[in-house]
């Protein structure tokens, strides 16, 4: 589905985005808030993993400390000129056991959006971005059909809560991740490594997905309710020509890609897909019906870039638990590149090849970027301030290749920065610094970098200079 095209480029070469552009940045509840021990808040697989040692020794108990800091952030959100807000409520703050209700769990979030909403932030909740009340995962987790019951329960609660007033909303955050990662791989929590359970855990997670949509149409009252779901697509490139590397490709394209876009979009899961994912799973966790209820129609759908896989055909089987249930003879290698600090290549141009792959392929409704940034090696300078040029680069690049794509006539109507704050970066703990704003987290110190003021004028002119420009600031947002 193609919008028509914009005319967005002056003379002078700057940079126009559409009227109406959703401007953004966006946090997940278990990266910032902190706070574990308030709202009679349950445990989730977050605290559990990382309380094991398994995110660099570090734990998300203080984070940012947002859960007591929030008028504040709020206040330091309005002061950038953020016109939105992506953030995920926790759902062991909401219902600690998985199931009975915390009323000081949920005020939090009624708090927090009165506040953005006080502020003129338009607030886009996520329900899911992974921490698992550790009760479910104790019950079987994702890989448990009831889990997505629990999940649509859930999402009623919130949409009777919030749906007044939160008019945005996406069900999970890179459901990719949750099941891949946390099952199959073992590097995310809960750090199980069976790909059985991983492909029954991702079928449960799209319909959870299907079971809140439907939850949040029956209780949000906000106008022109916007309801999607977050999925993280990549571009695949094979590594060398070979049968092998292509088939490799192929099948990292269906299960990082396709197992996702086909079910939520089509209504079907792809029969190369299912095919390769047989040697592990019986598949008689997709029961009759299950697709209609995946394919409730939405009315947005938001992607989280960050950059390429590209894939190498390996012969005999990796050692390590691999993110690819059924083919453990695939392997990513690195791009050349200079890379960000934890070693993702920086490929702007995959950010527009991911639009445009999804806008010929398949019938979508509106698109948002809900996540795009990079990690660098912030340094607070004795003048107080954070000088991340490399940051205001990365994302002014990623910027074009949006406007790439609008102008190619792919209907992409927000960006999201990831992410507002330096936050817990989930197995690499404190290590990766991803915010526009610093924090200290010894102090809890908030200092606005570089880049968040250079954002800044970005949203106030709706576009880019014609060249990429260092920030005009002077860091009075702090
Ligand atoms: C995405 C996650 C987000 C953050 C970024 C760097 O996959 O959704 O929480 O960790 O990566």
């Amino acid at each position: 589905m193609a919008a028509a095209p914009v005319n967005s480029t002056d003379r002078g070469g700057a940079l126009h985005f559409p009227s109406g552009f959703l401007w953004g940045a966006a946090t997940s509840a278990y990266q910032i808030e902190g706070g574990v021990d308030v709202d009679g808040r349950g445990e989730s697989i977050w605290d559990r993993f990382a309380a094991a040692g398994r995110a660099r020794g570090d734990t998300g108990d203080s984070a940012a400390d947002h859960r007591r800091r929030m008028a504040d952030d709020v206040a330091l959100m309005a002061r950038l000129g953020l016109p939105a807000y992506r953030f995920s409520v926790a759902w062991p703050r909401v219902q600690p056991d998985g199931t009975a209700v915390s009323a000081s769990g949920l005020d939090f979030y009624r708090a927090l959006v009165d506040e953005l909403l006080a502020h003129g932030i338009e607030p886009v909740a996520t329900l899911y971005h992974w921490d698992l009340p550790q009760a479910l995962e104790d019950a079987g987790g994702w890989p448990a059909r009831d889990i997505a019951a629990r999940f649509g329960d859930y999402a009623a609660v919130l949409g009777r809560a919030l749906g007044d007033r939160v008019r945005r909303w996406t069900t999970i955050n890179e459901p990719w991740c949750a099941a891949m990662l946390g099952y199959a791989a073992g590097i995310h929590a809960p750090g199980r490594t069976d790909p059985g359970a991983a492909v029954a855990a991702a079928h449960h997670l799209l319909l959870g997905h299907g079971l809140a949509v439907d939850a949040l149409r029956a209780h949000v009252r906000a106008e022109r309710p916007e309801i999607g779901i977050t999925l993280n697509p990549y571009p695949v490139v094979p590594a060398g020509d070979s049968d092998g590397d292509r088939d490799a490709a192929r099948r990292v394209d269906g299960i990082a890609n396709r197992l996702w876009y086909d079910p939520v979009l089509r209504g079907r899961y792809p029969d190369d897909v299912l095919a390769d994912l047989a040697p592990v799973s019986d598949l008689r966790h997709i029961r009759d019906g299950d697709l209609a209820q995946i394919a409730r129609p939405l009315d947005a759908l938001g992607l989280n870039y960050y950059r390429r896989h590209h894939v190498r055909h390996e012969t005999g089987a990796s050692a390590s638990p691999s993110p690819w249930p059924g083919s453990p003879d695939v392997a990513l290698i690195e791009a050349v590149g200079a890379p960000t600090s934890n070693g993702w290549a920086v490929e702007p141009a995959g950010l527009h090849e991911s639009l445009a792959r999804l806008d010929a392929d398949y019938d979508h409704p509106p698109l948002y970027i809900h996540e795009s940034g990079g990690a660098f090696p912030d340094q607070l300078q004795p003048d107080g301030r954070v000088h991340d040029g490399d940051r205001v680069a990365y994302l002014d690049a990623h910027l074009r290749a949006c406007h790439d794509a609008i102008a190619a006539g792919i209907d992409l109507r927000g960006f999201f920065v990831w992410s507002l704050l330096d936050n817990f970066e989930w197995a690499e703990g404190y290590s990766q610094r991803f915010g526009i704003v610093h924090v200290d987290f010894a102090t809890q110190q908030r200092t606005p970098k570089d880049s968040a003021l250079w954002y800044r004028d970005v949203v106030h002119a709706n576009g880019l200079g014609a060249d990429p420009s260092p920030p005009s600031g002077d860091g009075s947002a702090s």
